[in-house]
């Protein structure tokens, strides 16, 4: 099954040809694929102002291979809700140690949608999400997200919350949410996506990594 790797500043050492090639993959999904063409680098690496040593990457991993991603940047430093699309915040910008804003989620192509896995790629991703929120002690997510997200994530249980309205940028409908970490989401998402126990990797860590004791102990099923 696909495993969820938490990589922080930490433990990187044992990631660097994985963060490579990670930041490759996204410099061929978000530019080439997407056509973010704004995000382009001559280097070929798709590497921007929220990458920096407070970043923490969940990364998909099957062996040695990375099938999928996701990013979490803290909202008491800079953000792209706050520094990049402040309009889509207009109830105002969450800060607080306990909010992570998520981005850059993606699933290699040849896994997306991928029936045949149980579970997906992508279901991997979103259960293991909410697990490292829960044994971390976060409370909150937010997220500046294309609107064809909201059905996808109420189908698992995120309850998404509007902190503005959604708003055009480069013909893409967006929209600023906050999503409440909680266990109820966690085991939602793993009943309705066939997670059936927890799936990260803390490869050199001792869990929890962010200073905030949880005791949690998560069973899914
Ligand atoms: N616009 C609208 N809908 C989209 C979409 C887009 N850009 N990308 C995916 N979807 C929809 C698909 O149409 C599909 O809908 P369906 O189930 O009704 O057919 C559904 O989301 C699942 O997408 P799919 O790509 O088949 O599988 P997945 O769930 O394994 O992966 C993503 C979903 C978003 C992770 C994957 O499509 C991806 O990596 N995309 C590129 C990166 C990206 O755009 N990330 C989001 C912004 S950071």
């Amino acid at each position: 099954m696909t495993e969820l790797h938490v990589v922080s500043h930490v433990n990187r050492h044992l990631y660097e040809g994985v963060l490579d090639e990670y930041f490759r993959l996204r410099h061929q999904i978000y530019v080439e694929e997407r056509r973010w063409t704004e995000l382009a680098r001559p280097d070929g690496r798709e590497i921007d102002q929220f990458d920096t040593p407070d970043t923490i990457y969940l990364m998909a991993m099957e062996g040695s291979r990375i099938v999928g991603s996701h990013r979490l940047v803290p909202t008491t430093g800079p953000t792209l809700m706050s520094d990049v699309f402040p309009q889509l915040a207009l109830r105002g910008f969450v800060r607080s140690p306990f909010a992570y804003e998520l981005s850059r989620v993606f699933v290699v192509r040849d896994r997306r949608g991928d029936q045949a896995a149980q579970p997906r790629v992508e279901s991997v991703i979103m259960a293991g999400t909410m697990e490292f929120a829960l044994i971390e002690g976060l409370s909150q997510f937010t997220i500046v997200m294309e609107t064809w997200w909201v059905p996808r994530f109420q189908e698992i249980g995120w309850n998404p919350r509007p902190l503005g309205v959604a708003v055009d940028i480069n013909g893409m409908s967006c929209i600023g949410v906050t999503i409440n970490v909680s266990e109820k989401a966690w085991r939602e998402t793993c009943r309705k996506r066939n997670v059936d126990r927890p799936v990260l990797v803390w490869n050199g860590l001792d869990a929890p990594i962010l200073g905030r004791p949880q005791p949690a102990v998560l069973r899914a099923g």
